[in-house]
């Protein structure tokens, strides 16, 4: 379950705050870097809603935090696979996932869950130039 915009008091234990919402573009994502393993996407749509992904397009390893957000997805700045941004998903006929991370929003600030920032995907290696022969997963 995706625990977006839930309820919740700052001082949450296992929570991270990562950044304000104003601090990420509308129809925009802001990176967030982690200690070990690829950085978080942080996405804003524009309702200000607020979903996070790891920053690695399920296709060939684009940067998703560079793409541009429509609706509740983001398209890739390399190809234009439409990746949903509640799951991962990517949208058909295209086939693939990239992890999502648990996000909430409160009082404008963002947080992430501090356990998946330090142990969620961290398998995945960053994309190298050149043709990728990896199938990403959502492990
Ligand atoms: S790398 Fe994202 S669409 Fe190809």
């Amino acid at each position: 379950m995706h625990r977006e915009n839930l309820p919740m008091t700052p001082a949450a234990p296992g929570w991270t705050a990562v950044c304000a919402v104003d601090d990420i573009p509308p129809l925009g994502a802001r990176r967030v870097a982690r200690p070990q393993g690829m950085p978080v996407a942080v996405f804003r749509t524009a309702d200000d809603r607020v979903f996070a992904l790891l920053d690695r397009c399920p296709h060939k390893g684009g940067p998703l935090s560079q793409g541009i957000v429509h609706g509740d997805a983001v398209a890739c700045p390399l190809h234009n696979w439409t990746i949903a941004l509640v799951d991962g998903n990517a949208r058909a006929p295209d086939e693939g996932c990239t992890p999502a991370f648990a996000c909430r929003v409160h009082d404008g600030q963002v947080w992430l869950d501090a356990q998946e920032l330090a142990t969620k995907a961290l398998d995945l290696p960053a994309p190298v130039a050149g043709p990728c022969r990896q199938q990403a997963s959502c492990a």
